[in-house]
């Protein structure tokens, strides 16, 4: 199979700061939880915080609905939860791409019943014509059609998350 480019490092890195003004200028010198969704939500993560400017402590959650399909089974299960009180505290949710939203509806329950102070979502990208239930996320980086895409911690049957652009797979032509 083909690789085809959709968006380039420079192009990615350059929403990538842009989302972080966004955040910062939302935010401003206000304690911050980040919760990256791992596994795919961690190169967008590691690179949106180091712009951030306010205090912000990371935390991680682990969840898992896809198995090795490229369509999402729609059960999505926590592996492994937060470790941080977020109790009383401004919590971001990042995540590499909304989908069916399952995801993310899922996860918002799920902190919800720990009581922040607020509950946000941050998603490089975003494919809402996929959309099975109704969610948005609050900063998206990016708006796509329907292509299954892989590259920057989005992987294909658990390989490519290192990739630092992202592309689409195509058959070869004859
Ligand atoms: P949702 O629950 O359907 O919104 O799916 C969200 C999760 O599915 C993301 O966190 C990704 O891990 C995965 N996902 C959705 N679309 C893609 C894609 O095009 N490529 C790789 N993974 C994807
Ligand atoms: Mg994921």
């Amino acid at each position: 199979m083909k690789k085809r480019l959709l968006l380039e490092q420079e192009r990615i890195q350059k929403r990538v700061r842009e989302l972080a003004e966004e955040i910062n200028t939302s935010y401003g010198d206000e304690k911050l939880i980040i919760v990256p969704i791992l596994r795919g939500g961690f190169m967008f993560s590691a690179d949106l915080i180091r712009h951030l400017r306010m205090p912000v402590e990371i935390d991680f959650l682990t969840t898992s609905s896809y198995g090795n399909a490229t369509v999402t089974s729609g059960d999505v299960q926590i592996y492994s939860d937060v470790r941080s009180n977020l109790k009383g505290n401004h919590v971001l949710v990042v995540d590499d791409i909304i989908d069916s939203g399952k995801t993310i509806a899922h996860v918002k329950d799920h902190i919800l019943s720990k009581e922040p102070k607020s509950l946000k979502f941050c998603t490089l990208l975003d494919k809402p014509s996929r959309r099975r239930v109704e969610i948005s996320s609050d900063f998206v980086g990016f708006t796509i059609d329907d292509l299954f895409i892989v590259g920057y911690g989005l992987d294909y049957q658990g390989l490519y998350r290192n990739i630092p652009y992202i592309f689409v797979f195509e058959e070869d032509k004859e």
